[in-house]
């Protein structure tokens, strides 16, 4: 036990009767860090917890260790990985999908994919429109118009909300499914509805399909099959995240998807910030992706099989909102407490890291009723037995509070 400057007590290693009696004796100036009992468990990190497979670490070992891997590439990245990544995208999305590797640019990573789009897209002043809450975009003084989303609903956003949201600044609606934070995943037939509203416009529809391999139950979207009766040059900018589905977020690699005349202009912005892409993940995932699939699909059925585990051992006083890729998006129960002070205790005293809403949205943008009482988990990052730990910790963290419940 220590204390502060300010006098209050910072209670550090020790059980629950103890910390209540030191509570007791200090009223409201003890501090509680952590309860020795409870070992750490994160759930904040949206990435799976388990190694990449030993048949792709061996080719990042050989071509990091080549010389041809040492220069340049083309900016638009190795045209064999812009090859396979077209191969992996009929395997995602169909047989028919209309798709060359001049449809292709690699990036550092998806967040730099995302930044790029926006600076081509947009001039400051511009407006881009992308359901709360939301991941990123406060920067290049482009504004983001919030489009609500109703947890009764899933957290799935509609296309009549977003039409009086439309302006003559409107450059691009922005879409992410499944959905980080919420987890939420678009049907085809609402990402279809979504990309006619922007063609109709003549603005673009970017869609962040970063954990789009964890869908397990269909192909996300039509919007590439030119049996359709859709060309999706005219509207569609695609995301993708090397690093979820392969386990290799320290690799930095993403794709952008997009029409020839945008693919120039996002080539000129890539070629100023850091013109290529790394190499040797390039060159390693090129030669591996068709058999890394099994892969893919596991990591995928794992990631299934702990939402499930989530969904059945959540106490029922937490309510899930909306569940899929690597997220479980729920309400807790503490009447009136925002989620940011929830989750402070949680991971203070419970030893459960998870992030609140409040770190996805404005002030303004959490109108709904109680709508700072949502929190994501990540189910993504750890095993079974840990999800239904954490669940069992949820209960007895509930007693523990002491707050009003709902
Ligand atoms: C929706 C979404 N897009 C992009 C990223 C970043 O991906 P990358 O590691 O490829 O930059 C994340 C990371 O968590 C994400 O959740």
């Amino acid at each position: 036990m220590v204390s502060d400057r300010r006098g209050d007590v910072l209670v550090a290693e020790c059980d629950p009767t103890r910390i209540a009696s030191l509570s007791l004796e200090h009223g409201a100036a003890v501090t509680i860090l952590r309860l020795s009992t409870h070992s750490l468990i994160d759930l904040s990190q949206g990435v799976p917890d388990i190694s990449p497979p030993r048949l792709l670490l061996d080719a990042i070992a050989t071509y990091g260790s080549s010389e041809s891997a040492c220069s340049y590439t083309d900016i638009s990245g190795e045209t064999s990985m812009r090859s396979s990544f077209t191969h992996e995208m009929r395997a995602v999305y169909g047989n028919h999908v209309d798709l060359t590797p001049d449809d292709i640019v690699l990036t550092a990573g998806c967040n730099m994919a995302s930044v790029a789009v926006i600076m081509i897209l947009t001039d400051p002043g511009d407006q881009v429109i992308l359901p709360v809450p939301w991941m990123t975009l406060e920067m290049l003084g482009v504004e983001a118009v919030p489009l609500a989303m109703i947890a009764s609903a899933g957290f799935q956003p509609k296309v009549e909300d977003c039409e009086p949201l439309l302006t003559g600044k409107t450059k691009a609606i922005a879409l992410v499914s499944p959905n980080n934070p919420t987890g939420a995943v678009y049907s085809p037939e609402l990402l279809r509805a979504f990309a006619e509203l922007a063609k109709s416009q003549d603005i673009a529809l970017i869609l962040d399909e970063t954990y789009r391999d964890f869908i397990t139950t269909g192909v996300p979207h039509h919007l590439f099959d030119p049996l359709q009766d859709w060309d999706w040059r005219s509207t569609v900018i695609h995301l993708f995240s090397f690093s979820k589905s392969y386990c290799v977020p320290g690799h930095r690699l993403g794709a952008i998807v997009t029409p020839q005349m945008v693919l120039n202009h996002i080539i000129t912005v890539l070629d100023s910030l850091l013109i290529c892409a790394p190499r040797p993940i390039q060159l390693a995932l090129a030669s591996t992706i068709p058999d890394l699939r099994p892969f893919v699909r596991n990591n995928a059925k794992a990631v299934h099989s702990r939402h499930e585990h989530f969904k059945t051992h959540l106490p029922s006083s937490w309510r899930i909102g909306s569940q899929g890729g690597c997220f479980a998006f729920v309400k807790h129960p503490f009447k009136g407490r925002e989620a940011m002070q929830v989750c402070e205790r949680m991971s203070a005293e419970g030893g459960i890291v998870t992030l609140p809403i409040e770190l996805f949205a404005t002030k303004a943008t959490l109108q709904e009723n109680d709508g700072r009482r949502w929190i994501r988990f990540s189910v993504a990052n750890v095993d079974d037995e840990t999800i239904i730990q954490a669940c069992r910790r949820l209960s007895e963290l509930e007693q523990w509070f002491g707050w009003e419940l709902d």
